[in-house]
């Protein structure tokens, strides 16, 4: 089970240090993996709480050439440089507001992997495209772009359930995940307002092997309870 924390915009880095000593502390489950992701500027701050522990750090996006005239971008050898074990790439907002395309998604992929990191890849469909009967066309687009790698995860994030408090049922996500392991053949987490009340049932269907977490992976308490969810699923 991996249990990843996607801060989004959220936490500078004297407040990351603050919550990342207060996640060593939270007594974790050790039979889970447990990631957070803080916004780039939070990496080292986080990295330097968390030394010497198993939670790991990613970032939320990285890009996908080395180096070069990119205004506003990171590259993988520099997230690499500064601790982090992993990425996020092609998150929901990334493809609403930042013009992320299946194309760009998969080269930061590429990228990200042969730099060593690991990555969360994350696919999903929109309202309109799950009420038109396109759930599983739209996995299909999405993840027939990517390819297996062992330090490759995708988190299945129904874009109707990220920040509204809307969850995909069990089923749902039982169903979504089986489409994409038949695509890749590879970890799949559910993200789409996971909370420690909901956390249980997800993760207990057997093709869900992890969460993604936004809005509840920002208070200490509710992030380490989802994590002890995943133990007892
Ligand atoms: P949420 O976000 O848990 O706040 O719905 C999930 C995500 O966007 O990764």
């Amino acid at each position: 089970m991996l249990i990843a924390g996607n801060w989004k915009m959220y936490k500078g880095p004297a407040e990351a240090a603050v919550f990342c000593r207060a996640l060593r502390d939270a007594g974790l489950p050790e039979d889970v993996d447990v990631v957070v992701c803080p916004p780039y500027v939070s990496l080292e701050a986080a990295v330097q709480a968390l030394a010497g522990t198993e939670i790991g750090v990613f970032a939320q996006s990285c890009h996908w050439e080395a180096e070069g005239a990119f205004t506003g971008e990171v590259s993988a050898a520099m997230l690499h440089e500064v601790g982090a074990y992993g990425t996020l790439v092609a998150h929901s907002e990334r493809r609403q507001w930042f013009g992320e395309t299946d194309e760009s998604a998969a080269a930061r992929v590429r990228t990200a992997l042969a730099e060593g990191l690991d990555v969360i890849a994350c696919v999903g469909e929109t309202l309109a495209e799950r009420e038109a009967g396109e759930t599983e066309a739209v996995l299909r687009r999405q993840v027939g772009v990517l390819e297996h790698d062992d330090n490759l995860v995708i988190a299945y994030e129904p874009v109707w359930a990220i920040g509204t408090g809307k969850t995909a049922t069990p089923a749902m996500a039982q169903e979504a995940h089986e489409t994409i392991k038949s695509l890749l053949d590879v970890p799949v987490l559910y993200g789409g307002s996971v909370k420690p009340e909901n956390a249980a049932e997800l993760l207990a269907q057997p093709a869900v092997d992890g969460a993604l977490v936004g809005g509840a992976s920002l208070d200490v308490d509710s992030f380490a309870a989802i994590c002890r969810a995943a133990v007892t699923s």
